[in-house]
């Protein structure tokens, strides 16, 4: 089944069915279009959107606590997020058993490009738990909608983000996951507090960035992170880091907390 995408939803929670998770803002719905609504409409809704919103934004940072932010990664790569030596190069599967996602979650795939861990997410919360693939390129949702698709899977929201903003219900994430995305971010402070805002009291946001310490890593030291300053920036914006999982060939991977969570409750 192909889907397009609709229009914008926003969906306050006394219109959310029990049964659903809260729907963002920008949820795109993953239920069968008119055959005739066109892509190209709505990308010209969500530029014209974009378009006003950007009047509005704060300017964008080039640099951030001493590290130059990367541009964004174009959809016109997508291939290479799912090229078949991923697995081999990035450990992507011990990486999903490290996160200790279970049955029931709520999850969300921050910069989920084309779906590549989306996917995964939404087989590891099965049943009865749901993924937010959240992402700021149409393009990118589009290819993830295809996948899920072709993959039978139903448990996921592909939302719309904008720079500032993942467009994630309030409190609603036992889990945000973030990789090779963090150092993207060219609005970090707003993103953070943005994830905050989504996080349950208790609920983790792991950074999975390549190393910056590691010269072995063979990507450009603008895509790599070291510990030091995720740790820098993570501790600035009212996060602290409750676990480090050190056994992935290429990336860092750390999980945090609000600082203000509850204690003893993590996982
Ligand atoms: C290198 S790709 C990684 C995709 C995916 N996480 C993966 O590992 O396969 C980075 C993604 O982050 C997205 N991105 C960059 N800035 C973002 C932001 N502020 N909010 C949401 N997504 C963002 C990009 O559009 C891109 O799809």
């Amino acid at each position: 089944m192909t889907h397009r995408f609709c229009q914008t939803v926003a969906q306050p929670p006394s219109a959310v069915r029990k049964s659903s998770p809260a729907q963002p803002r920008a949820a795109v719905p993953r239920t069968r279009c008119r055959q005739g609504l066109s892509y190209l409409l709505i990308v010209l809704v969500f530029g014209a959107a974009a378009v006003a919103q950007e009047t509005e934004l704060p300017p964008a940072l080039t640099e951030y606590m001493g590290r130059t932010i990367a541009r964004t990664m174009s959809f016109h790569g997508a291939d290479w997020l799912t090229r078949k030596t991923r697995q081999a190069e990035e450990n992507t599967a011990l990486m999903m058993k490290a996160l200790h996602v279970k049955p029931g979650d709520v999850v969300c795939d921050l910069g989920c490009g084309n779906g590549y861990h989306t996917l995964r997410l939404a087989g590891a919360v099965m049943p009865g738990g749901w993924v937010y693939g959240s992402d700021i390129q149409p393009e990118m949702l589009q290819m993830l909608n295809d996948r899920a698709d072709a993959a039978g899977v139903t448990n996921l929201t592909p939302v719309l983000g904008t720079v500032v903003d993942p467009r994630l219900p309030a409190a609603s994430c036992d889990l945000i996951l973030l990789v090779d995305v963090y150092h993207e971010f060219d609005r970090p402070v707003h993103m953070l507090a943005a994830i905050r805002r989504a996080l349950k009291p208790a609920g983790r946001v792991v950074l999975v960035e390549f190393r910056a310490e590691d010269e072995s890593v063979p990507i450009k030291p603008l895509h790599k992170m070291s510990r030091a300053q995720m740790m820098k920036e993570m501790t600035a914006n009212g996060f602290k880091l409750v676990e480090s999982f050190d056994k992935l060939p290429w990336q860092h991977m750390m999980f945090f907390q609000r600082d203000d969570a509850p204690p003893n409750e993590a996982k």
